[in-house]
């Protein structure tokens, strides 16, 4: 047996997954991982090299097997967990009007579907044990309408509010969850949402992978709600959407979201 806490990350085969699995790795926590690609395997080799054991799996999070597929995965190393990060998400630029239905159903699989099945899972084993730190990995897209990201705000949006309303259920429980609302940030998400061609497929508009997940990381540790993630525009940014109309946020966000021709 280990003296070693364990950490779960959903998608943390690159990405700010991968990013925090370096924190927790860097404190001393093994790490179960999860990604759809093989990619994962190699991911995991990397974490390993930080002195802990990597746990890698690979499923599809956009469906029911898949997400609890990797929960039997975790729960069979008969260990507590100590932290849960549900990070997996995905993007998806482009118009409301010609975008394909599954695509945007599976984003809400992935986004929506996906994380209240783990939640579910990883609260469930948390409680009994008086003890846990979880971690939803929102956005700043939630505090705001996002046109052409019709949908994928909104699925923020639903992972913002779920994260606090759990909060206050657990308050009592010794289970902590912590919001984590991170600004444009430089992985591949919107390279991945298709989303090249705007504002946001610019690197030099996007904040550093490594910030936003330290601040993440340290806003878990600290055990408080909420933190947005990013410099200091995007800090400011999110405060002010709490005092526009939603009229004037959503005009702004389309402006930076429509694919340019
Ligand atoms: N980057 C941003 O600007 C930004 C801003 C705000 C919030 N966020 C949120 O941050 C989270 C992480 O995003 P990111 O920026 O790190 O994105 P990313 O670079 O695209 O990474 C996505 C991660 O999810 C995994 N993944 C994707 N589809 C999957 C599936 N169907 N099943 C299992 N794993 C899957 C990927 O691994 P595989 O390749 O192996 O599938 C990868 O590890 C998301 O929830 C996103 O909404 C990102």
């Amino acid at each position: 047996m280990t003296d070693r806490k364990l950490v779960m990350i959903t998608g943390s085969t690159s990405g700010l997954g991968f990013e925090l699995a370096k924190l927790f790795a860097n404190d001393g926590y093994d790490v179960a991982m999860s990604g759809s690609s093989e990619t994962i395997y190699q991911s995991a080799e990397e974490i390993e090299e930080l002195g802990v054991e990597a746990y890698p799996f690979q499923a599809d999070a956009s469906t029911y097997d898949g997400v609890e597929a990797f929960w039997q995965f975790v729960k069979n190393k008969g260990r507590n967990l100590d932290a849960a990060v549900l990070n997996v998400g995905i993007g998806m630029g482009g118009s409301f009007l010609e975008n394909d239905l599954q695509e945007e159903l599976k984003l809400i699989d992935i986004n929506v579907s996906g994380t209240v099945h783990m939640a579910k899972r990883v609260v469930q084993h948390m409680v009994p044990n008086q003890a846990g730190d979880i971690m939803i990995v929102s956005s700043v897209s939630a505090t705001l309408p996002t046109p052409y990201e019709t949908v994928y705000g909104p699925s923020k949006a639903f992972g913002f509010m779920f994260a606090e309303a759990l909060r206050e259920e657990l308050k009592e429980t010794g289970v902590n969850v912590t919001a984590m609302l991170p600004g444009a940030t430089n992985t591949s998400f919107h390279h991945n949402a298709g989303m090249d061609s705007t504002y946001f497929g610019d690197e030099n508009n996007k904040n550093d992978k490594e910030l936003v997940a330290k601040q993440g990381y340290e806003a878990l540790k600290n055990k408080v709600d909420q933190v947005v993630g990013g410099d200091e525009a995007t800090k400011k940014e999110a405060e002010e959407n709490k005092r526009t109309a939603e009229d004037v946020l959503a005009a702004k966000h389309a402006e930076k979201a429509k694919p340019q021709q």
